[in-house]
């Protein structure tokens, strides 16, 4: 299992609220248990969360918001345990994960955050207030002079508690002036923010476009020479380009990612981490100025696996990088091409994720696009060989068949009707 691989990773840097160590490295901030748990339908117990969390921890995840404690007791008992049990560990490459609870921009759920989110030896604030027009106007009915004062009291505030990690997050950022957002962020870092996230709220924003935003943020917000403060993204999917506008963000200088486990949150879900993570793995060194993090993707297939069991949400077969299919070929073609050599098909080796398959087998699902080449092989695994006429006479009666199964042929099946073939004959 994961736990007997070792994976060579480069040495992260230490960990300095608001300070960026080494330009290259991108922290991952997860939010399964906080926006992942928003999904319709998901619901985890607090033990199921602190499991989760500690999965999270051992993949390497730097920041975990592990619930908005101000939404009800449980919440608040979930990330305080959290805060106890992970917050309090160090892990394998030497790191203790820092605890974050969200909180709204008023001083009671502050408060409430803060007493879930203390006890971890890295304890983080993440405050929010909308900034967008809509929102401003609708939802919280106040002026954009009002919000700017809201933010900055609420940062103040969770510093007066004794917290130096403070995140805050311009809600619906995708959708607000640019300007007003330099605005309201220049003062929040001023009050104390370490972290400013950039929230795609609505998954609204194209990748180019998020990517400008970032880099306008980059340029007229942050005071480079004092390096005080990271900016992070968070990009929901209801374009279905959370992963896209979550890279164009790290290519414009962000240095921190939201993201879940399995992409599940609110509506169309949130940018998913294995994604994410795979992505700047396979192409950070070439397509992202040398970005990299801390992740170690052996963890990643068991801790998908277990958000999803706890949480009820399905994993979609043709998912990227987690879903069944993500490593099964089976076009003749493909499948030819993987027994002659894996990379043909095959970008990232399954046990890079934790997916460990016999060394013979090349995920070739026997379906009706299957070859002979794939049959062939497929026999040998199960100790059968067949002379050619025989195997060009069972390569037709299996097509038959595969043709009326959908989901393949599974090996019992291709073994019974190669035991009726036999009898026929
Ligand atoms: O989507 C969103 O805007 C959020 C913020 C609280 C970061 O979840």
């Amino acid at each position: 299992g994961p736990d007997d691989q070792k994976v060579q990773r480069n040495p992260r840097p230490e960990y300095i609220p608001g300070k960026i160590q080494d330009p290259r490295y991108v922290r991952v901030f997860d939010t399964t248990l906080r926006d992942g748990e928003q999904s319709p339908g998901a619901t985890l117990t607090s033990t199921e969360k602190v499991q989760i969390a500690t999965n999270l921890a051992k993949l390497g995840v730097d920041i975990i918001e592990a619930g908005f404690p101000i939404a009800s007791p449980d919440d608040l008992e979930a990330v305080r345990n959290i805060a106890k049990v992970v917050g309090n560990k160090v892990y394998e490459d030497g790191y203790v994960p820092v605890i974050c609870g969200l909180s709204r921009a008023n001083e009671k759920d502050i408060a409430c955050a803060w007493e879930g989110v203390r006890h971890a030896v890295r304890p983080r604030i993440h405050t929010f207030i909308a900034t967008s027009p809509i929102h401003m106007e609708y939802k919280l009915k106040k002026t954009p002079d009002e919000v700017v004062n809201i933010a900055v009291k609420a940062v103040k505030f969770a510093k007066s508690l004794g917290c130096e990690d403070i995140e805050f997050s311009p809600e619906d950022a995708g959708r607000s002036e640019p300007e007003f957002l330099y605005r309201i962020l220049k003062a929040v870092v001023d009050a104390g923010a370490t972290t400013i996230n950039i929230p795609d709220t609505v998954g609204f924003c194209l990748p180019d476009e998020f990517g400008r935003l970032i880099k306008g943020i980059k340029e007229n917000v942050i005071d480079v020479s004092a390096n005080d403060a990271i900016i992070s993204t968070h990009c929901q999917n209801d374009l279905g380009l959370s992963t896209a506008n979550s890279l164009a963000g790290i290519a414009n200088g962000a240095r921190q990612v939201e993201c879940t486990i399995n992409g599940i949150g609110e509506r169309a879900g949130n940018a998913s981490l294995e994604e994410i993570a795979m992505s700047v793995i396979m192409r950070g060194q070439n397509q992202l100025n040398g970005a990299y993090m801390g992740v170690n993707p052996v963890y990643i297939y068991q801790t998908s696996r277990m958000v999803s069991e706890y949480s009820g949400m399905l994993v979609q077969p043709h998912k990227a990088i987690v879903g069944a299919n993500a490593f099964a070929h089976e076009s003749g073609i493909h499948q030819d091409g993987m027994l002659k050599n894996k990379s043909t098909y095959e970008i990232i080796a399954p046990e890079t994720i934790g997916v460990f398959r016999d060394e013979d087998d090349c995920g070739v699902v026997m379906g009706k696009h299957s070859g002979r080449h794939a049959l062939k092989s497929k026999l040998g695994q199960m100790g059968v060989t067949l002379a050619d006429d025989q195997l060009n006479a069972f390569f037709d009666r299996f097509k038959l068949v595969a043709e009326t199964k959908t989901g393949g042929v599974s090996d019992v099946e291709l073994m019974a009707l190669l035991r009726d073939e036999m009898e026929v004959e």
